[in-house]
């Protein structure tokens, strides 16, 4: 490294703001359960996004361990290089199931596996059509794929028409969020798929909040909206209500195919360790096979907005068990986190780059494990910790 990069680095660390002062950063020390010891305190943790509890599910617990004496703690090389295990076959083909796919494929993350299909299918004569509010995973596929990207305003599908319209792009991808991560609403796949197969473009959803959480069988919002089959590219995640790690995507065996072998964050990464194929596997046994707990979650959900509603909190529109709760400034919601926790609630307050500038909030996460009580305590104290603070809470920060 010459002297003259290593003195602007060294500037760059110097002059430019961190959002979150690791001081600040709270510290889990438990499972990441509905109640969780954090930075040495128990608090109901409100900001996890294991929906269903299957983190610490006893039989995806077991089913991880039984993987780590059967097959150790790593693969040991990258899938095509030896890494492939007879448990990632299996998970694959129980996805593919899950999402009503021919084929599935697994990534080490829901992010890699955004930013590589993306990559993979996208060059620099396509074109992408992306909502503004898509997952930062997304917009880094975007970026490294090279194509043109034309973003849309959040859920408009007049403008995404008009748009779409006047491209003359030969290769068309339109791709969401179908659950968006930080507004909790969800995207308006039926005439995403409409818009789609009019102008001729493929359609990509990322499920990542949607898997396990939405639709009669957790399929996703395909699943939701009965439209199993009408996206031709399906990205989800094993991080959060598969209680895992990891990510997939799903589609025809062609498109499988293909990104495993053009995928570049599946060909120069090691493999998914078996503690974690396993967990998720049986993750997808239980969630077919415990639709109470699905149930669990609509219900706290339902019960977690109404509570805050009639507190007279403005909410923005959306009914997943995602609820944020819009502040205004970094500042506040960083103090407001600190004052629920203060009263034995943890609640990740998010704020620019993650949200526009004046939009911080709370980003509030309802779970199965919840009991109602415990949740009425979280509504009653955020509405009474807003009040204490004088804050003007209003659903768009303005
Ligand atoms: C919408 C969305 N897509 C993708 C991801 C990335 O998934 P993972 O955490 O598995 O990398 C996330 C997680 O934050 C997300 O919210």
């Amino acid at each position: 490294m010459t002297g003259s990069a290593d003195a602007s680095i060294k500037e760059r660390l110097v002059t430019e703001n961190t959002t979150t002062p690791p001081s600040s950063q709270k510290i889990l020390e438990s499972e990441p359960g509905h109640k969780c010891l954090i930075s040495g305190k128990e608090v109901i943790m409100l900001s996890s996004n294991n929906y269903l509890g299957l983190a610490s599910h006893p039989r995806v617990k077991r089913a991880s361990q039984e993987a780590i004496e059967r097959y150790g703690c790593s693969t040991g090389a990258a899938r095509r290089l030896g890494g492939l295990t007879v448990i990632q076959k299996q998970l694959e083909e129980e996805l593919a199931k899950f999402k009503s796919t021919d084929s599935a494929v697994v990534f080490t993350s829901g992010y890699t596996a955004n930013v590589g299909t993306i990559q993979a299918l996208m060059g620099k004569e396509d074109m992408i059509f992306s909502d503004e509010l898509n997952h930062a995973s997304i917009v880094d596929g975007c970026r490294l794929s090279g194509a043109r990207v034309e973003v849309f305003p959040h859920c408009d599908t007049v403008a995404l028409e008009r748009i779409l319209a006047n491209s003359r792009a030969r290769k068309k991808l339109v791709v969401t969020d179908s659950v968006f991560s930080m507004n909790g609403d969800i995207a308006p796949i039926p005439d995403l798929v409409r818009l789609a197969g009019e102008f001729n473009a493929s359609l990509m959803v990322d499920d990542a909040h949607a898997t396990g959480v939405l639709g009669e069988h957790g399929g996703g919002c395909l699943d939701h909206f009965h439209l199993e089959g009408q996206a031709e590219v399906v990205m989800g995640t094993l991080g959060k209500a598969l209680g895992s790690v990891g990510g997939f995507i799903a589609g025809s065996s062609r498109l499988v195919e293909f990104l495993e072998s053009k995928g570049r964050s599946i060909l120069f990464t090691t493999a998914l360790p078996p503690a974690a194929v396993a967990a998720s596997l049986e993750a997808l046994m239980v969630i077919r096979e415990e639709p109470e707990l699905r149930r669990k979650l609509w219900h706290n959900t339902t019960f977690f907005r109404d509570r805050l509603k009639r507190n007279g909190l403005h909410l923005l529109p959306g009914e997943t068990p995602i609820i944020p709760i819009i502040v205004g400034e970094t500042s506040q919601a960083e103090r407001l986190a600190g004052l629920l926790f203060s009263k034995g609630i943890f609640v990740s307050r998010v704020g620019y780059p993650y949200v526009p500038e004046g939009q911080a909030r709370l980003r509030t996460i309802v779970s199965a494990q919840h009991t109602t009580e415990e949740l009425a305590y979280c509504a009653d104290a955020i509405s009474e910790s807003i009040k204490e603070m004088g804050l003007e809470q209003k659903p768009s920060g303005q």
